[in-house]
C-alpha cells in the first residue's frame, strides 16, 4: 500500500481550497473585466459616420444634415446627435460645422434676413460667408471648422472636424 495517501482532513482542506477559489474567482473576475473591459474594446474600422443624405440630391444651397452616433464614455453609451451644414461646390461637397468660432452658439445658413447667402450666428450677430469664413467686424474670430467628407454608396459620410481647409 502506498504512503502517499490522502488523509480525511487533506481532503477535507483540497475540497474547501477548490470550491474557495471557485466562488472567489466567479466573484472577481467579472470585476476585473468590468473594470478593464472599455480599454480592450475593438475600435471600429473608420472614423467616418455614413449620414442619410444622399449625395445626388445636394445643391450649392447649403442644407442642414443631422447624424447621430453612439459615443462611449468609459462604460457609458449614449447616442450623440450632430448636424452639418452641407453643399456642393462644383463636384465637391463641403460640409461646415454649425458651432459659431466665437462662443458655440449654432449657425444658420441665411439666419438673418439682413444678410442673405451667409451663415449667422443669433448670439452675438456673428456672420461668415458661404465657405464658412468669418466676416471681419463682427464677433467670431475664425472660420467654421469642416468636417472631412466621403460618398458611400451614394451617401454623405461625415470623418473628423478640422480647422476649415477651404478658406485657408
Ligand atoms: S457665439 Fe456666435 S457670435 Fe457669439
Amino acid at each position: 500500500m502506498s504512503n502517499n495517501r490522502v488523509s480525511r482532513r487533506q481532503f477535507l482542506s483540497y475540497t474547501i481550497m477548490g470550491v474557495g477559489g471557485f466562488m472567489a474567482s466567479s466573484l472577481v473576475l467579472p470585476m476585473v473585466r468590468f473594470a478593464v473591459d472599455p480599454a480592450l474594446q475593438v475600435e471600429g474600422d473608420s472614423d467616418f459616420i455614413v449620414t442619410d443624405q444622399l449625395v445626388s440630391e445636394l445643391t450649392e444651397e447649403p442644407i442642414r444634415v443631422s447624424f447621430s452616433y453612439e459615443q462611449q464614455d468609459a462604460w457609458y453609451t449614449s447616442e450623440v446627435t450632430n448636424d452639418a451644414w452641407v453643399y456642393k461646390a462644383g463636384d465637391e461637397i463641403i460640409a461646415l460645422s454649425p458651432v459659431c468660432k466665437h462662443l458655440g452658439c449654432t449657425v444658420q445658413w441665411e439666419g438673418s434676413a439682413d444678410f442673405p447667402n451667409q451663415f449667422f450666428c443669433p448670439c452675438h450677430n456673428g456672420r461668415y460667408e458661404k465657405n464658412g469664413n468669418n466676416i471681419p467686424g463682427t464677433p467670431p474670430l475664425g472660420p467654421l471648422d469642416q468636417f472631412v467628407v466621403e460618398v458611400r454608396d451614394g451617401y454623405l459620410a461625415l470623418g473628423e472636424v478640422k480647422p476649415n481647409f477651404i478658406v485657408s
